[in-house]
């Protein structure tokens, strides 16, 4: 596998002082809403544990498992729940700083330096997940809950191939594959999900959307969705560096 994930219940994290960077202590400070405040920490945990576990800063046994069983028929690595994290486990967290760009995107720092590696995060319902992988790849995750679109939401998001059939599960896979490929172009909704039609053929981008492949060197993007606790989708789209691709993410 050429990325690695981390999902975590909102409601299991440990209180917020355990685990922030004195700079994201600042940052929550800032946030008003309680669901907002909860989908942004559970984002900044899964991350930094999941850096964590593939940087060899912290044994597995001392960190969440990295996914529930539902994700996948891939077998658990084990892990310690939550509750169980030690203070020494949640001081190397600290450390990790997950910084906001002026897109909105992630960047991590380790200490003060820039961590090369690519990441991604998303938040849906009780869940938060980030994904990590190498430098000079692209990443982009999303999850979202299966529910019903209004005709209208489905009219202004979705090219008119994209709306058959109309069915929940569908529509919601779509979307989530349009959100993974706007993040992992780094530009978030400021590109028109019109713009990046996708297909059995697989997936087309036009407009500005191209405009923003091309300019990342033509990554060659591979979407895997999957049915995730009983009534989500998630989605991961990634690619791995292009030749002329001098980084593998977009900094904006
Ligand atoms: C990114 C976006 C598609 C997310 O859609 P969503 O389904 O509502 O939310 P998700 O939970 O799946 O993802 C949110 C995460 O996407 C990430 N993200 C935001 N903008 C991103 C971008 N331009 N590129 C890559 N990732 C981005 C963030 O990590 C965010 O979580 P966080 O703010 O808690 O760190 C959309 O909300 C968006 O474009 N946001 C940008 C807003 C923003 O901050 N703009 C800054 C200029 S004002």
């Amino acid at each position: 596998m050429q990325y690695k994930t981390q999902f975590i219940k909102i409601k299991d994290l440990p209180p917020a002082d355990s685990f922030l960077s004195s700079s994201e202590s600042a940052y929550l400070q800032t946030l008003r809403s309680e669901k907002r405040k909860g989908d942004w920490l559970g984002g900044r945990f899964a991350l930094k544990t999941l850096l964590a576990r593939e940087s060899g800063l912290l044994p597995v046994c001392s960190l969440p498992p990295a996914r529930p069983q539902t994700l996948d028929t891939a077998q658990e690595e084990g892990g310690a729940p939550l509750s169980e994290m030690s203070v020494a486990a949640l001081e190397v967290l600290k450390k990790i700083d997950v910084v906001k760009l002026p897109s909105g995107a992630p960047q991590v720092f380790v200490g003060s330096v820039p961590d090369a590696r690519s990441v991604s995060i998303t938040h849906s319902g009780s869940w938060a997940a980030a994904a990590v992988s190498a430098p000079h790849t692209f990443l982009g995750i999303d999850l979202e809950k299966i529910e019903k679109r209004s005709r209208a939401w489905v009219e202004e998001f979705f090219d008119p191939t994209e709306q058959d059939p109309a069915t929940e599960a569908h529509l919601t896979t779509v979307w989530t594959q349009k959100e993974a490929v706007v993040k992992l172009l780094g530009r978030g909704l400021s590109l028109n999900t019109r713009e990046i039609i996708i297909s059995a053929d697989g997936l087309r981008l036009t407009g500005r959307a191209l405009e923003a492949w091309r300019a990342a060197s033509e990554p060659r993007i591979i979407l895997n969705s999957v049915p995730f606790d009983n009534n989500f989708i998630f989605t991961v789209a990634f690619a791995p560096a292009s030749a002329g691709a001098k980084f593998g993410r977009i900094l904006l």
